[in-house]
């Protein structure tokens, strides 16, 4: 028998940094994945806004909303039962007010995320991430390439290449850790800053795309499963190729249906032999 698995809690994030232990972090969307990414015994599931480009075919996270999200972080919820689960908060639910950012972060925890994930570290966004914990909302940071930020960033792009901006980053992130956030995500930059950033932070950091040294990693669970035909960023690793099984398996089903070799007697099922002479006499009846 598989031992139980230690429910993760926040707490947990900072023991695990503490032990130098790796922290495992995935992205799910759906009642299915969120089951099977658990049992595979990742530490964290986040439910990304990146929803938006993986399942609903946007292309960027932008148009996502808070219902969307909430749809799904339901789904998910009922999937996950020993990783901590982490709601994205989508654009323009959180950088109004922090009223607003409080009302929709608790929606979240209401729909039972354990915490939620927002973008940034300018001084507004970490006056929100202050509110939020001091309001009993658990909150992870993310720097580096925000996709919310991609036209403010001028596209797709490695953060903090150079000096300032990556000093700027380590700042922003002293500046989240001191707000009360238990983790930061660290996506596109460097690996030298993303060392530099953990081994100053005593919170975790959470990296994608941001090479080797960060306290853990976070994968878009599409890319690695190899869901979408095609393209896969860099940073991701292709695990599998699922959806070159779905189509296969799609075709072959296909096939199989206009040979009429599909369903065979295992797949159908028969009446007894006295009810359908039974219907037999009273069709003829009427
Ligand atoms: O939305 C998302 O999936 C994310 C991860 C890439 C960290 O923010």
């Amino acid at each position: 028998m598989t031992p139980q698995r230690r429910k993760v809690r926040v707490q947990t994030f900072l023991e695990k940094k503490q032990a130098g232990e790796k922290i495992v972090a995935v992205t799910a969307y759906d009642y299915p994945t969120a089951l099977l990414v658990d049992e595979a015994g990742v530490d964290m599931v986040l439910v990304g806004d990146s929803v938006g480009n993986v399942v609903l075919g946007y292309d960027s996270t932008l148009p996502v909303t808070m219902e969307e999200m909430r749809h799904h972080v339901r789904a998910v919820r009922r999937g996950v039962k020993t990783a901590l689960l982490v709601a994205d908060m989508p654009f323009l639910s959180y950088q109004s007010s922090v009223a607003q950012a409080i009302e929709n972060a608790g929606l979240f925890l209401k729909d039972g995320a354990e915490a939620v994930k927002l973008e940034g570290g300018t001084p507004p966004i970490v006056q929100v991430v202050r509110a939020l914990v001091d309001v009993g909302i658990p909150v992870v940071g993310h720097l580096g390439f925000t996709p919310q930020w991609i036209h403010q960033f001028g596209g797709v792009r490695v953060r903090g290449r150079r000096s300032e901006e990556a000093k700027r980053l380590v700042d922003m992130a002293l500046a989240l850790q001191d707000a009360g956030c238990f983790a930061i995500v660290l996506e596109l930059v460097p690996e030298e800053l993303a060392a530099i950033v953990t081994e100053k932070l005593s919170i975790p950091t959470i990296g994608i795309g941001a090479g080797p040294h960060c306290d853990g990693q976070i994968l878009v669970l599409h890319d690695l499963i190899g869901m979408l035909p095609g393209w896969s960023p860099r940073h991701a690793k292709r695990y599998a190729e699922v959806g070159e099984l779905i189509r296969h398996a799609v075709e072959t089903y296909a096939q199989e249906v206009r040979e009429g070799k599909f369903p065979t007697p295992e797949q159908t099922t028969k009446m007894p032999p006295e009810e359908l002479e039974r219907l037999k006499q009273l069709m003829q009846k009427s």
